[in-house]
């Protein structure tokens, strides 16, 4: 049996869950058109959708909420905010957005214009749709290592550096270099801190602009902790800082290691850089002393924050999705190895090899793991994007401080109940789809 963490916290406040009886999932799927999105979160056991605002804030976070001033302008809990930013990744100036999202616009709409290009370890779909919102182009080179997603390679979510290398002799440059960390799109992996500054001063060198998305970084930092020989001693907070310190700005969702329900910021050395954002933060976000947040969601994230780097919690975390990694891969499924920070990726293509990629072998099993135990997972692979996507991940995300083990043992049973009968599944064909983001809103009818 895989060891499971305990728990560094004991239960105050609880949420009811319910498991649907089979029927009324039956017919929930038929209704939603088999879309697992519109599935009421009511009618889901266990939801594994997303680890996005989906965490639980900790008693001192909830107490934070109570203190949120909410004056429009320099409210208390705005230099609260700044100043655990400031703290969190050692940069002077601080952009606060409402979400990730909302930062990259900003940051895509000043540093980018038509024709440029940024390269990357991975871009997560957002930052990507930013990016190709102000007609640039985003560029994956992810390193090879992580091509055989079942190695023991320890950081699968390093950037491909010969590549970068003659991406940067090339005219025209790219215009940024962006490392997602960790690599979510690519299975929650690391990146070696080696490789974060052999890039950046790459980078650096030809005059190309660093960002890094650090909305996962103390799970990547924990990661490296456990990994690298060399950073065994080193705490969480400072790997975190070494780590930025090779950056020119930031971008963070909030909703993710800082463990709040909303939020994000931008941050950055360049007070030049800062200014153009604030013009933009305007427009689009809100006064450069809340952008889009209230006083008390600020109060949340600095405390969270905190919380996120804590090394007693990130163990039990990662240790988490280790538990949940090895149980799956211990009925049979291939996953990627080693466990990431925040999920477990099934490669459905190789489990369901019998259901050929347009018919969406991702999806069919996303599917049957809410038709065998209200279990809800999201599909990363052909249905999210279509002829570009290079494996059929099912993604299992584990919200933060939220499911016991019991809970991910309900998951690792429904999923080997569905393993057994795996032969039976059939694939999907979309009956409707929109223009954008088709997964979303797309609906879909069992192939005959
Ligand atoms: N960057 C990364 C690496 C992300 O994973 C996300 C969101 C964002 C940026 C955007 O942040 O949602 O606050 O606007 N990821 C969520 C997920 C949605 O499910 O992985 P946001």
């Amino acid at each position: 049996m895989p060891e499971y963490p305990i728990e560094p916290f004991r239960i105050k406040t609880v949420e009811p869950i319910r498991l649907p009886p089979r029927e009324e999932r039956e017919a929930l799927l038929r209704e939603s058109g088999y879309n697992l999105f519109k599935i009421p979160a009511e009618k889901v056991f266990v939801d594994l959708l997303t680890d996005s605002g989906t965490g639980a804030m900790s008693q001192e976070q909830w107490s934070a909420l109570m203190l949120g001033d909410e004056s429009y302008a320099s409210a208390r809990s705005w230099f609260r905010f700044e100043k655990a930013v400031k703290e969190f990744t050692g940069m002077d100036h601080v952009i606060p957005v409402h979400q990730g999202r909302g930062g990259e616009r900003i940051i895509a709409s000043v540093l980018l214009k038509p024709g440029d290009t940024v390269v990357s370890n991975t871009l997560f779909d957002t930052t990507r749709a930013n990016i190709e919102a102000v007609g640039a182009q985003g560029i994956d080179i992810p390193c090879p290592e992580s091509e055989d997603i079942e190695s023991d390679y320890p950081f699968k979510g390093n950037i491909d550096l010969e590549r970068l290398e003659d991406l940067l002799a090339k005219s025209p440059r790219p215009r940024m270099l962006v490392l997602t960390l960790t690599n979510n799109t690519g299975g929650g992996q690391p990146a070696s801190p080696e490789n974060v500054a052999e890039a950046a001063r790459m980078a650096g060198e030809k005059g190309v602009l660093v960002m890094l998305d650090i909305c996962r970084i103390a799970e990547n930092a924990y990661l490296v902790k456990e990994r690298h020989p060399g950073y065994a001693n080193r705490s969480v907070s400072d790997i975190v800082r070494e780590i930025i310190s090779h950056a020119d700005l930031v971008s963070m969702s909030a909703k993710k290691d800082a463990i709040a329900n909303i939020g994000g910021f931008i941050a950055t050395r360049d007070e030049n850089l800062a200014q153009a954002f604030r013009s933009q933060l305007i427009l689009w976000e809100g006064f450069p002393t809340y952008g889009g947040m209230p006083g008390r969601d600020m109060d949340a994230i600095a405390q969270g924050l905190k919380e996120g780097i804590n090394e007693e919690y990130l163990s039990y975390r990662v240790g988490q999705v280790r538990y949940l990694a090895e149980s799956l891969r211990g009925i049979g499924y291939p996953v990627i190895w080693p466990p990431g920070g925040h999920a477990v990726y099934i490669e459905a293509g190789q489990a369901l090899s019998h259901i050929p990629k347009p018919e969406f072998p991702g999806q069919a099993l996303a599917v049957e793991l809410y038709r065998e135990g209200a279990v809800r997972t999201v599909e990363i692979g052909s249905l999210m994007f279509g002829k570009h996507a290079r494996h059929e991940f099912v993604r299992l995300a584990i919200p933060r401080r939220v499911y016991t083990k019991a809970h991910l043992d309900w998951v690792v049973e429904t999923a080997g109940r569905v393993y057994e009968r795996r032969g039976d599944l059939r694939g999907y064909r979309i009956t409707y789809e929109p223009p954008h983001l088709r997964h979303f809103l797309c609906r879909m009818e069992p192939v005959q």
